[in-house]
């Protein structure tokens, strides 16, 4: 899964963007620039004043991520993070919780594609304190509520390791088809690794939401 530095396009795509002095007002939720929210989490850009919690979270995690992903677990890391997070063509998403607002992990939409093919990449981690209960379940839905409401992509992919049944789970219950295998598809940890292509298209997205009573509309 390509993770990598995670970054945000949303004002190139006529979103709000959250500035720190806005952000995380003391008793209220967030605001969701994403203009997404579920039961018990929201997404959000990541912002200069994440960093602390964001690495800290990350670098506690680094174990529970290898041999699947990486993510940025230095202020160095976060930082070029940040820059990135302005590039149209990266969009991040922090998976928060309402309750307390805590960081609990991250979405990427990668590589977004314009033209012919409106595609990108998806990344994702969860921190480990985190992880199995839902909360990556729950956010996943917002991401591709985002992605094809929001962003009218046509088509999300990722590339998971065979062996990842975490991510594997959270792909297949989320709608994504298994379309094939990659031989040594992405250098992690210093390893050129074996992934499977896990995609799924607008249509899908839209045939699945009917099924389910999801909202669709932007
Ligand atoms: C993949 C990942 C984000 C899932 O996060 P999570 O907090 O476990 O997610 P949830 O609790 O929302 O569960 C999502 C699904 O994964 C399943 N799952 C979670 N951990 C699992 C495990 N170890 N083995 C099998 N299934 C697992 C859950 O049962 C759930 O499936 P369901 O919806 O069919 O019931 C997390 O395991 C992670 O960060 N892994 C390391 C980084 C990584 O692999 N990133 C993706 C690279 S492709």
């Amino acid at each position: 899964m390509r993770i990598a530095r995670v970054s945000l396009g949303a004002a190139a795509r006529g979103m709000t963007r959250q500035g720190d002095a806005t952000a995380g007002q003391v008793g209220q939720p967030a605001p969701t620039p994403h203009g997404a929210a579920s039961g018990r989490v929201y997404l959000r850009p990541p912002q200069r004043s994440d960093r602390a919690e964001f690495v800290a979270l990350m670098r506690a995690s680094r174990p529970f991520h290898r041999p699947w992903a990486t993510a940025p677990t230095d202020d160095e890391a976060f930082d070029a993070y940040l820059v990135d997070s302005r590039r149209p063509d990266f969009e991040a998403m922090l998976v928060c919780r309402f309750e307390d607002r805590a960081i609990l992990g991250f979405f990427n939409l990668s590589h977004i594609t314009r033209g012919s093919l409106q595609s990108a990449y998806l990344g994702y981690a969860v921190g480990s304190t985190f992880a199995r209960q839902g909360y990556m379940r729950e956010a996943i839905e917002l991401v591709l509520h985002h992605a094809f409401a929001g962003l009218r992509l046509h088509r999300i992919e990722a590339n998971i390791q065979p062996g990842n049944d975490a991510s594997i789970a959270l792909a297949r219950g989320a709608g994504f088809s298994r379309e094939g295998f990659s031989p040594r598809y992405l250098k992690i940890g210093g390893r050129w690794r074996d992934h499977e292509r896990w995609a799924i298209l607008d249509e899908d997205w839209l045939a699945r939401a009917a099924q389910l009573g999801l909202p669709t509309e932007p």
